[in-house]
C-alpha cells in the first residue's frame, strides 16, 4: 500500500485539526466576499465539549465548501486545508484499491453513486461530441439488464440511448453472444461510438460484469468506446478481496470508476466518490462558472468537505488490513449462509467474493419478507427474487433466526 495507511485516533484528529485551520476561520478573519459561513452557532452550539474529541463533527460546524474538483488544478483558497484532505482520499483508493498510477487520476467526493455514474455519462457524451464530431443520437450507452436505475437518469438527462443486454436468470452473467446482439442492433440504429457501464456488483444480485467482454466486442467491430465502472456497492469489496482483478485502473479499457463510501464504508449519505484517468474530467469544463476559482467540473456545485473527511476517516482508521479483516468476516457470515442455505436445497444467486445473497421468491414466504426486511427485484407485482445484504448489522445470531424460520414455513 503506497498512501492507504492505518492512523491512530490521535494522528487522525491532528491532521484534521491542522486540515481545518489551514481552512478560512470565519470568526477570525474577514470575508466580505463569499455567500458562506461557519454552521449558524444559535442553531448548532459550536462550544459543545464533545467537539473536540469529533474531529468529523467539528469538520461539519466549520462548514467547508469543496465546490470544484482539487485534484485538477487551483480550487477556492479558503478550504485549501481540507481540500487536500480530498486529494489525499483521491489518490489513496485510486493507487491502492484501484491500482491507478500515481497522480494518475482526478476525483472528487459525490452527492452519491447515482451522481458519479451521471458523471462519468456526461464525460463521454461530451468527449465523443469534442473528438468525433458525433451527434446525440449516434452515441449508446451499453449496460446489463441489472444495472442500477441510475443509467436510465443519465441516458434521459443527457439525450443518449440506452442498449440493455440480457443477462444469464441463474447466474446473472451478460452472455457474450447477446452482447454481440445489442452491439450490432445499436449499429443499425446507427450508433457509432459507445458509453459502457460494467458493473462491480450489481444492485440486487452483487453479481459483477466483465469488462473486458465489453471491450473484446467493440474493438471486434472497431468502435471507439469509454468505459465506467459502476462500482458503487462493490468498489471497497471486490478489488480488497480479490486482488487478481480486472475492474481497476490495470486494465487498459476502465476510463473511470464510481464507489459509494455510504454503503460498504458506512459513511454520512453524501459520500459517492467519481474517480477517473487524468484528461477525462475536462470534457464537462463549464466556463461560465467564473466566480468559482479552479475549474468547476463537477456535476454537483457546492458540496460539503466535511464528506471527504469522514471517507478519510474511515480508511485510515481501520487500515487496509483492519479493512480486509472486516470484509473477511462478512463474507464468512455469507458463506455460513449460502452453507445453510445448500442444505436446505434452497435457490439462490452469491458470487463467491460479495456479501449479497439473492434467493429465488419461491422459496420465501411472504411472513418472512417483513419480518426480516428483504429487498424484492421489484415491487411491481410479484417479486422474483429477494435479497439479503450482510452488512454489519446483519449477526449470524440474525441469520441463524431467519434459516430457522425458513425451515418451519413452507414456500410462498
Ligand atoms: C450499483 C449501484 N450503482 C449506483 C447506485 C446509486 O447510488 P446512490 O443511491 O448513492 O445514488 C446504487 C444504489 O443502490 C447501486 O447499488
Amino acid at each position: 500500500m503506497r498512501f492507504w495507511k492505518k492512523l491512530s485516533q490521535q494522528e487522525c484528529s491532528d491532521y484534521i485539526d491542522k486540515a481545518l485551520r489551514e481552512n478560512i476561520d470565519f470568526s477570525r478573519r474577514t470575508s466580505l466576499g463569499i455567500p458562506a459561513s461557519r454552521l449558524d452557532g444559535k442553531v448548532f452550539y459550536d462550544q459543545a465539549s464533545f467537539l473536540k474529541d469529533a474531529p468529523f463533527l467539528r469538520s461539519i460546524v466549520q462548514n467547508p465548501n469543496h465546490i470544484g474538483c482539487h485534484t485538477l488544478s487551483e480550487s477556492e483558497m479558503f478550504f485549501k486545508g481540507t481540500q487536500q484532505i480530498e486529494r489525499d482520499l483521491i489518490e489513496m483508493i485510486a493507487v491502492d484499491i484501484l491500482r491507478a498510477e500515481e497522480g494518475g487520476s482526478d476525483g472528487y467526493v459525490a452527492a452519491g453513486g447515482t451522481e458519479a455514474n451521471i458523471q462519468a455519462v456526461w464525460i463521454y457524451r461530451n468527449y465523443f461530441i469534442r473528438t468525433f464530431n458525433a451527434t446525440h443520437d449516434e452515441i449508446a450507452i451499453l449496460a446489463s439488464a441489472d444495472t442500477h436505475y441510475s443509467v436510465v437518469k443519465a441516458a434521459n438527462l443527457l439525450f443518449l440511448d440506452l442498449y440493455s443486454v440480457p443477462v444469464e436468470d441463474s447466474t446473472r452473467a451478460i452472455q457474450e453472444a447477446e452482447l454481440d446482439a445489442v452491439v450490432r442492433r445499436a449499429q443499425q440504429d446507427g450508433k457509432k461510438y459507445f458509453i459502457v457501464l460494467s458493473n462491480v456488483a450489481t444492485t440486487m444480485f452483487g453479481s459483477i460484469d466483465d469488462p473486458d467482454m465489453y471491450a473484446r466486442c467493440l474493438l471486434k467491430y472497431d468502435l471507439p468506446f469509454r468505459l465506467h465502472l459502476d462500482a458503487a456497492f462493490g468498489g471497497f469489496i471486490y478489488p480488497v478481496v480479490q486482488p487478481e482483478n480486472n475492474v481497476g485502473f490495470r486494465n487498459e479499457h476502465v476510463s473511470s470508476v464510481t464507489l459509494d463510501a455510504h454503503k460498504m464504508l458506512q459513511a454520512p449519505y453524501g459520500t459517492g466518490i467519481f474517480i477517473a484517468r487524468k484528461g477525462l474530467m475536462q470534457h464537462v469544463f463549464t466556463k461560465e462558472a467564473s466566480y468559482v476559482h479552479g475549474m468547476d467540473i463537477t456535476l454537483s456545485g457546492s458540496r460539503s468537505g466535511a464528506n471527504a473527511i469522514a471517507i478519510w476517516m474511515i480508511l485510515v482508521t481501520y487500515g487496509p488490513y483492519g479493512w480486509y479483516e472486516k470484509l473477511h468476516t462478512l463474507l464468512y457470515r455469507t458463506q455460513w449462509t449460502c452453507r445453510q442455505l445448500d442444505e436446505m436445497g434452497i435457490v439462490y444467486y452469491r458470487h463467491p467474493d460479495m456479501n449479497i445473497i439473492t434467493i429465488r421468491a419461491s422459496f420465501v414466504p411472504k411472513s418472512l419478507v417483513e419480518k426480516y426486511g428483504l429487498v424484492p427485484d421489484t415491487h411491481e407485482g410479484d417479486a422474483g427474487w429477494y435479497k439479503i445484504v450482510v452488512m454489519e448489522h446483519v449477526e449470524i445470531e440474525y441469520l441463524q433466526q431467519f434459516l430457522a424460520d425458513l425451515k418451519r414455513v413452507p414456500g410462498a
